[in-house]
């Protein structure tokens, strides 16, 4: 990783405008904020910015509204949120550029905050377009990147305006890249990855960069099955995506040449149909799998060889459930494994990342989270980082 500057080198900020770039993309219902995780992230750096005298200008997107205004999707509904976890009154502005702007600028008191409209009311947001990051650049000084999770985007204000300002990492991007350094860039070896999650094709990529990487790979949830049919497994009506087999074997070799351990569950909880607690729920081995049966989760004896494994291990990175986790008991494996890798990593032996989509729902719900290293709160970026892609907005910062 090359380097980035961060807020240290930010010099004195009293008096200046900074552009924040936050992910306010935020879980909502009925008009509400149903989780804040995102704006707690990013306090640090707001607030930071704020305490040393800045006027702090917060960019975000919030949905997908395709260039135009759409007032299901204004960032004016996440006011009260972002209020809430600062502690401080927070403006709004109904536009990014221009002399709405200019004028809120004038009104803002050194350490005043305000948030910008969705930036994916303009075309030029996703397009990258240089002259709309240059009307946002007009209004600011300096432009601080506070959004690892938007960072695989390339658009104007997760890419573009670093090009224009004198640009800074935040507190919560610093904090991102550091510790996806520790777990894959230069990591303390053995490392093992965890990857879950219901189909093959979803994450393909990134199986076939970790087994370049790591020295365990821990196959589970519905793709395992996908792996285990490739292997000659019959099993039953589980979730498989038979016609990835050849790709699965590809990935199999890849893990070979590399040194990499392929784990793949050799007990496993099956049922005939999918609900909570299925009378016809039971624990077999793989190879016992009836025609009429599905696989939902690791079995104990698995999950207690993969325990042992984390053991062995200095590093692990998580991405994806075991098993079907939102039902029990099928959180089973989930959870077990989760809570070993939490104990590992508070006594100090693992450094644990996690992160992308379910994985932090599914951490949280084993009550794991807490005492992992590091729980990122990205969802596709943390996925291409994960496929050893590099994020545009991350380079941008580097360059
Ligand atoms: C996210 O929610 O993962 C980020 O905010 C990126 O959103 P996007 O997938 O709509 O670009």
């Amino acid at each position: 990783m090359a380097g980035f500057k961060t807020l240290d080198d930010a010099g004195d900020v009293t008096g200046k405008v900074a552009l924040v770039r936050v992910d306010l993309n935020l879980p909502m219902d009925g008009g509400r904020v149903t989780d804040d995780t995102r704006v707690r992230a990013s306090a640090p750096t707001i607030l930071e910015l704020s305490r040393k005298g800045a006027k702090v200008l917060l960019l975000a997107h919030f949905g997908r509204p395709k260039g135009q205004r759409s007032s299901t999707q204004s960032l004016s509904m996440v006011i009260d949120a972002v209020q809430d976890v600062l502690g401080k009154e927070v403006m709004f502005v109904p536009e990014v550029s221009g002399p709405v702007v200019e004028q809120a600028v004038g009104i803002l008191r050194n350490g005043d905050i305000a948030i910008l409209e969705n930036t994916r009311f303009w075309p030029g947001e996703e397009a990258n377009d240089p002259e709309f990051a240059k009307s946002i650049a007009a209004n600011g000084d300096l432009f601080v990147n506070d959004a690892f999770s938007a960072a695989h985007r390339a658009h104007a204000t997760t890419e573009g305006l670093t090009h224009l300002l004198p640009s800074y990492a935040g507190r919560s991007m610093q904090a991102e890249l550091e510790a996806l350094e520790k777990a894959l860039g230069n990591p303390e070896k053995p490392v093992a990855a965890v990857v879950g999650g219901a189909k093959v094709s979803s994450k393909l990529a990134v199986l076939k960069h970790l087994v370049g990487k790591v020295d365990h790979l821990i196959i589970g949830g519905g793709m395992a099955n996908t792996f285990l049919a490739a292997r000659g497994v019959d099993v039953g009506k589980s979730l498989c995506e038979h016609e990835l087999a050849s790709t699965c074997e590809e990935i199999l070799d890849a893990a070979d040449t590399s040194g990499c351990t392929v784990h793949l569950p050799y007990d496993v909880v099956v049922a005939k149909e999918f609900a909570a607690n299925p009378p016809s729920m039971r624990i077999c081995n793989v190879h016992e799998v009836a025609t009429d049966e599905m696989i939902l989760d690791v079995g104990p004896q698995a999950v207690e060889a993969l325990a042992d494994v984390l053991k062995t291990c200095r590093t692990l990175v998580w991405n994806g459930p075991l098993g079907a986790f939102e039902t029990p008991p099928f959180d089973a494996a989930t959870v077990a494994l989760a809570k070993t890798a939490a104990a590992l990593s508070k006594e100090g032996s693992l450094v644990s990342v996690a992160g992308g989509g379910d994985t932090v729902a599914a951490l949280n719900h084993a009550g794991a989270a807490a005492d992992f290293t590091y729980i990122s709160t990205a969802g596709g970026a943390f996925l291409e980082w994960m496929e050893g892609r590099v994020l545009p907005g991350v380079a941008a910062l580097e360059a």
